[in-house]
């Protein structure tokens, strides 16, 4: 993650306005309430803690995953700056993250019922087995958003967010959640040329 570790230091800066619509609508898509208990992953610099929290309260409990500790640290720094206690951190590998691991990160047992899983399917080095480890820590009726940049061929600014975020927009990002889920819904999102392709937004809950 050392690319990561770098980026984290011009990723605000560089990328916070670029996808703020897009937060917003995926938070609205997880119908949190108060008290809802959400991973956010892969949460890197905590750009969409402001949503979620918001929206959980102080009844509530957000645990950002990241792998980088760069980034991490960004987001840990966002949690502290609020003040929000019920915002905690855990530098993991998304494929490997266990129950044990969300408890501990929140220090307490808390059930997970909502999974943000946000420009991370593009970049995670198996994004199959890591969206079934995510998907097994959701209880039935848990819901789940995922919302990643698709493009079928790639043009030179696809081909450039892919050398910059270390992803690949050509995967079919939905497609773990489609064969799972109850209530499958996928919708196109506000597009910036800036973003390579289309951005896009999958939703289901878990049967
Ligand atoms: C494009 S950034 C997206 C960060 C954040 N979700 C956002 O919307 O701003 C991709 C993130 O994935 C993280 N990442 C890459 N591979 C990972 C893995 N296997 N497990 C957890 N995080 C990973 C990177 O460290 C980076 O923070």
């Amino acid at each position: 993650m050392v690319w990561y570790d770098w980026f984290s230091n011009i990723y605000d800066s560089s990328l916070e306005k670029l996808y703020a619509e897009h937060r917003v609508l995926a938070a609205n898509a997880l119908q949190l309430d108060k008290g809802s208990v959400v991973l956010d992953l892969p949460c890197g610099t905590g750009q969409s803690f402001d949503e979620i929290r918001n929206r959980v309260g102080e009844e509530g409990h957000l645990v950002g995953i990241d792998l980088s500790k760069g980034m991490l640290r960004r987001a840990q720094e966002r949690a502290q700056k609020n003040a929000w206690q019920n915002v905690t951190c855990l530098q993991k590998d998304a494929a490997l993250v266990t129950q044990k691991d969300v408890h501990e990160a929140a220090g307490k047992a808390i059930s997970v019922d909502r999974l943000h899983i946000f420009l991370g399917m593009s970049v995670f080095p198996d994004m199959e087995s890591t969206f079934t480890n995510l998907w097994n820590l959701l209880p039935a009726g848990g819901q789940c958003v995922i919302v990643d940049v698709h493009t079928e061929k790639l043009n030179f600014q696809g081909w450039m967010v892919n050398k910059i975020a270390g992803a690949d927009i050509r995967r079919r990002f939905w497609e773990p959640l489609e064969k799972v889920a109850d209530r499958f819904e996928r919708t196109d999102l506000p597009f910036h040329k800036q973003h390579g392709g289309q951005i896009m937004m999958a939703y289901g809950i878990k049967k």
